[in-house]
């Protein structure tokens, strides 16, 4: 897997995502579209990125049952998405379901994740809400073991799992991780953070970079800034 630089494009509308994109001229960043800029515009904005000639990783984190998430992968690599996502919480059934529907008739499909625990879950709500009374750290190695073994290509992880993870479940299991910051720039709401050269250090293949690109004066420079320290 290539090593590259994902660029979230939180955004909300389609005028928005367009408006940051034109500022790249010379180059076509690997882009990340979430919910809120996808439930806003609608599979069009994913065709319309798509024939501007960038990659595309659609973070829509299903989890359902399997033949709905089947269906629905089904679609999502008709939309020839490069990567998309899942909970690995949906267990081995549904991440094999997904490998199915997301398969093209070529025997094509797009990178699948899936999402461990949500960084925004804790130990402890972890423990008292889901029941789950493992710690964390494990809990985060046990379901990319699970992911590896339905046959998904990586996970979306803390850049300080991510070293662990390779040591789990092999170098050639991708490690997708956010929580980027440069090391003289803001680092806002995220807590647990790591520069993109640290990132490359830790042998992370893709790097998800939002704020510090999209909010910043010359994002332009800001993403070659993050190419030159992550992919060198
Ligand atoms: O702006 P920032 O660089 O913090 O954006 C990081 C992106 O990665 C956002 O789209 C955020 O939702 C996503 N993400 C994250 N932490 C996770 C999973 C996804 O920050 N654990």
């Amino acid at each position: 897997m290539g090593k590259d630089v994902i660029i979230a494009c939180d955004f909300s509308s389609k005028e928005e995502v367009f408006a940051f994109l034109d500022k790249f001229k010379d180059e076509k960043p690997f882009v990340k579209i979430g919910m809120e800029l996808f439930y806003a515009a609608g599979p069009e904005i994913v065709k319309e990125i798509k024939k501007r000639g960038h990659k595309i990783f659609l973070d829509l984190k299903l989890h359902d049952i399997p033949n709905t998430v089947m269906k629905a992968m089904r679609v999502l690599a008709n939309l020839d998405v490069d990567m998309t996502n899942l909970h690995a919480a949906g267990t081995a059934a549904m991440m094999e379901a997904a490998i199915k529907g997301l398969t093209r008739e070529d025997g094509t499909r797009p990178i699948l994740i899936a999402v461990t625990q949500l960084t925004s879950t804790s130990e402890e709500r972890m423990r008292d809400e889901l029941l789950i009374e493992r710690p964390i750290d494990s809990v985060v190695i046990h379901y990319a073991m699970n992911s590896k073994k339905a046959g998904l290509d990586g996970v979306v992880c803390s850049p300080l799992e991510a070293r662990k993870v390779h040591e789990i479940c092999g170098n050639s299991f991708v490690t997708v991780t956010p929580g980027v910051r440069f090391a003289d720039g803001e680092v806002g709401d995220q807590v647990r953070v790591m520069t993109p050269a640290q990132a490359k250090e830790i042998g992370s293949d893709y790097i998800v970079v939002g704020r510090p690109i999209t909010q910043a004066d010359d994002p332009v420079a800001a993403y070659r800034r993050c190419v030159a320290e992550f992919v060198g």
